[in-house]
């Protein structure tokens, strides 16, 4: 998609990057990650407002840390160097850049000792920011001033105001940082002279449009999974093709309680989707009889969802396109500058397809965050009980069965499940933490019901709480919560006479159980 007012960040390497370009979004400016390494021209060809430069984990002083080419910086756009951006800048423009004696990490009281328009509105002279570097700029490049410091950095905050060229040592994304939002939105708004104009009602109206034009008369297949993502790449294809968006339904039989129901009546009812649903619970289900490892089922669910997905979408006529709901941070992870290796993550997509079947790409969310994708889905009418579901594996309740999938310990962990789901709802909970199950272990043990010993299944609670699901702690429920939850488990739902909480974080835990 082309965009008016793009504004690019250079990724040297910063935990933080992401959250820059999503600062730079939530301020209304549409904003694109590029490596380091990117090649200038083709940034030139985007049509970038202005370039910031990203913090990194290297230290401009060591031979082979990355560097910027200088054709970004003769292109005469504003730049916003952060933390690492800031060192190279000042080393490449001719200043003087020297390993700090006593480095400041976290937070820093930092003083502005000069206006300049990064500061306008502050209304104050000190600023708790936060600081992670070891470098500091000693010596300052031809034209700049110094604009702040902190107690330990003399050049926390320079500038060239001519050539509209700023660095700060500090990270105003963060939101330890006080004011950075401000920071942030000056550079864009006084600084670059940008205007805001990215909403989520823009890019609907946008990739409508965009798509419409790329698909032409042709027609596009879609695995509807119920998740928010694809849920939302339906709804967005189906404004632009309409009936000739066709969305395939996968019944594996591993889905939570109702689920089919919830999300693909819904659809069919408000949006009068095209959706087939394909009944293979008993071709999954028997595929799995026997299997224990949990890597054979996520192989055997994945090659058999791959397998009734071909043929249904070979049975289509007119299809020339795949749609997919990838979203930014993965275009980002397989673009990165670090490498995907970076990030350790397998998930199964439907992956591979697309060759096989010689059918085009097309990612309407590849441009998003997964907070935009909400957003999108608010502008789109999507009720918020589809908004907000809790992320939920592809290989579903298989990966939530420690041991043997069967069909009886399939309706065991519904049962439950549907009452974890229904009590984090009740009490408000639901929305508070990122995912909430039940998991059904391979595991006996002895209880008492009135006056007889039985002899049934543990289940385990997981609840969690995360940002990106990359790390994630153990929700701190109120114990009434756990309680009820236990209570009704342990009496409601034949098969299980204990319920065990799992207090374990990830690291070096995981969310699933698998
Ligand atoms: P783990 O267990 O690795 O899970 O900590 C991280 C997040 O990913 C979800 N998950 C999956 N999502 N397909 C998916 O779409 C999968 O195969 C899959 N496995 C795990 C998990 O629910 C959690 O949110």
């Amino acid at each position: 998609m082309q965009h008016e007012d793009l504004v690019v960040v250079l990724d040297f390497g910063s935990q933080y990057t992401q959250l820059i370009a999503r600062r730079i979004r939530e301020a209304g400016v549409y904003s694109e990650i590029h490596p380091c390494t990117a090649d200038p021209a083709a940034i030139k060809a985007l049509g970038p407002r202005a370039l910031v430069l990203s913090g990194g984990p290297a230290s401009v002083l060591e031979p082979g840390s990355p560097g910027l080419n200088p054709e970004f910086l003769s292109s005469g756009l504003p730049v916003l160097g952060i933390c690492y951006g800031m060192q190279l800048l000042a080393r490449d423009l001719g200043g003087r850049v020297a390993s700090a004696m006593d480095r400041e990490y976290g937070r820093a009281e930092f003083e502005i000792i000069e206006d300049c328009p990064l500061w306008e509105g502050l209304d104050q002279a000190r600023l708790k920011v936060w600081m992670s570097h070891g470098d500091k700029v000693e010596a300052l490049p031809a034209g700049f001033r110094v604009l702040g410091r902190t107690q330990s950095v003399d050049m926390a905050a320079i500038g060239d105001p001519d050539r509209r060229i700023y660095a700060l040592q500090f990270h105003p994304e963060v939101a330890h940082t006080e004011r950075g939002e401000r920071i942030v939105n000056n550079f864009l708004f006084k600084v670059a002279g940008i205007r805001p104009g990215w909403t989520m009602a823009s890019f609907v109206d946008k990739s409508v449009r965009d798509m419409a034009g790329k698909i032409g008369d042709a027609g596009v297949v879609l695995g509807l999974s119920g998740g928010i993502d694809s849920t939302v790449t339906a709804v967005l294809l189906h404004k632009a093709i309409g009936r000739r968006l066709r969305c395939i339904f996968v019944d594996n039989g591993l889905l939570r309680m109702g689920e089919r129901q919830e999300v693909i009546g819904f659809l069919e009812e408000h949006f009068e989707l095209n959706v087939k649903c394909v009944d293979a619970a008993e071709l999954f289900v028997g595929r799995l009889a026997g299997v224990v490892d949990p890597e054979a089922k996520r192989k055997i669910i994945g090659a058999t969802f791959i397998e009734i997905f071909e043929r249904e979408a070979r049975a289509l006529e007119g299809v020339e396109f795949l749609a997919q709901g990838t979203l930014y941070p993965d275009v980002i992870e397989s673009e990165s500058f670090r490498g995907p290796s970076a990030v350790i993550k397998s998930h199964h997509n439907v992956g591979g397809l697309p060759e096989k079947m010689d059918l085009k790409l097309v990612e309407p969310l590849r441009e998003l965050f997964k907070d935009e994708v909400r957003k999108v889905a608010y502008e789109l009418g999507l009720p918020e009980a589809i908004i907000w579901r809790h992320p939920f594996p592809g290989p579903g309740l298989a990966i939530r069965i420690i041991g043997e999938v069967t069909e009886e310990r399939l309706e065991v962990l519904r049962r439950a499940d549907r009452i974890v789901q229904a009590e984090l709802l009740a009490s408000g909970w639901y929305r508070k933490v990122w995912q909430g199950f039940a998991v059904l272990l391979p595991l006996k043990t002895v209880g008492v019901m009135g006056d007889d010993r039985t002899y049934e299944n543990v289940a385990a609670l997981r609840v969690v709480d995360s940002l990106d699901a990359m790390t994630a702690d153990w929700s701190r429920l109120p114990s009434e919560l756990l309680a009820r939850i236990s209570n009704r488990i342990i009496n409601e739902v034949k098969g299980v006479n204990r319920v065990v909480l799992d207090i374990s974080s990830k690291p070096p835990s995981t969310i699933e159980w698998e």
